[in-house]
């Protein structure tokens, strides 16, 4: 028979504040990353933050100070903060796993590599306890691993991005793309095009924080509306107009 793969799960006591899980998980063995990453790098920030940001794993700066995008990503992910008003927003920062995945090393850097399915999975609890104990005005989703864990498998970045979704515990969130893809640009015409786009999303969550979900839920298409209204539990009749519908999920969504 077939074992489930191991998680974090069992480390998590129900009633244990961020504080507590970021010491436990200094200690989590739940799957093979952290043989190749240095240390865990937990959440940071307070668990009252208004902004809530999720990336896919510490880098190697990341992984050498113990703390979430201190590194390249970070920076880019700061200027792009700071270029649409939001640099001053307290927030809460994480990634979706929590050890650095690296294969081979390139002078004094070692080469990122993507976390699979498993060790996803393993990770997840901590992600979701995070989750559990705060309670931002917005949810940000750097990338695709992070907008697939959150909101499921079939999310695509390319489509989902600076859209209104709903979250976990019917928190307005917003997928983009990571900042670090933005680096990754191969000339410089191009990385000025996906700073701007990057820079766009992060509008819409400057929008959602100060003006609440209407001018993004009308923004959205009668498929995102319902995909929305079953996420917060809500029925509602086949033929239900895009107007109501959107007032349905305004009405429903925190403001
Ligand atoms: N990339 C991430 O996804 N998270 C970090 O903390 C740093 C880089
Ligand atoms: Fe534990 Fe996550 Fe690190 Fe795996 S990546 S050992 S699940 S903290």
């Amino acid at each position: 028979m077939a074992t489930s793969p191991t998680t974090a799960a069992d480390l998590i006591p129900s009633d244990a504040p961020l504080e507590r899980l970021a010491s436990i998980a200094a200690g989590c063995t739940a799957c093979d990353l952290h043989r190749t990453g240095t240390r865990t790098v937990f959440g940071e920030g307070a668990a009252d933050a208004r902004l809530l940001l999720v990336g896919e794993q510490p880098g190697d700066r990341e992984d050498v100070e113990g703390r979430p995008f201190v590194g390249p990503a970070g920076r880019e992910l700061d200027r792009a903060l700071e270029a649409v008003g939001l640099g001053d927003v307290p927030q809460y920062r994480t990634n979706t796993v929590k050890h650095f995945k690296w294969s081979e090393q390139r002078g004094k850097r070692r080469i990122h590599e993507k976390p699979n399915r498993i060790e996803i999975q393993a990770c997840l609890p901590w992600l979701q306890a995070e989750l559990d104990r705060t309670s931002p005005d917005v949810l940000v989703l750097l990338g695709a691993t992070a907008a697939q864990a959150v909101l499921g498998p079939e999310t695509k970045v390319t489509r989902a991005r600076g859209r209104l979704h709903v979250g976990p515990h019917g928190v307005p969130t917003v997928p983009t793309v990571h900042p670090s893809s933005v680096l990754r640009a191969r000339s410089d015409a191009d990385r000025v095009a996906a700073r701007d786009a990057f820079q766009d999303d992060l509008a819409a969550v400057a929008t959602l924080l100060e003006q609440g979900p209407r001018p993004l839920a009308e923004d959205a298409t009668v498929a995102e509306l319902r995909a929305m209204t079953a996420a917060l539990d809500l029925t509602v009749p086949a033929r239900t107009r895009k107007a109501d519908l959107v007032d349905v999920v305004v009405g429903a969504l925190p403001r």
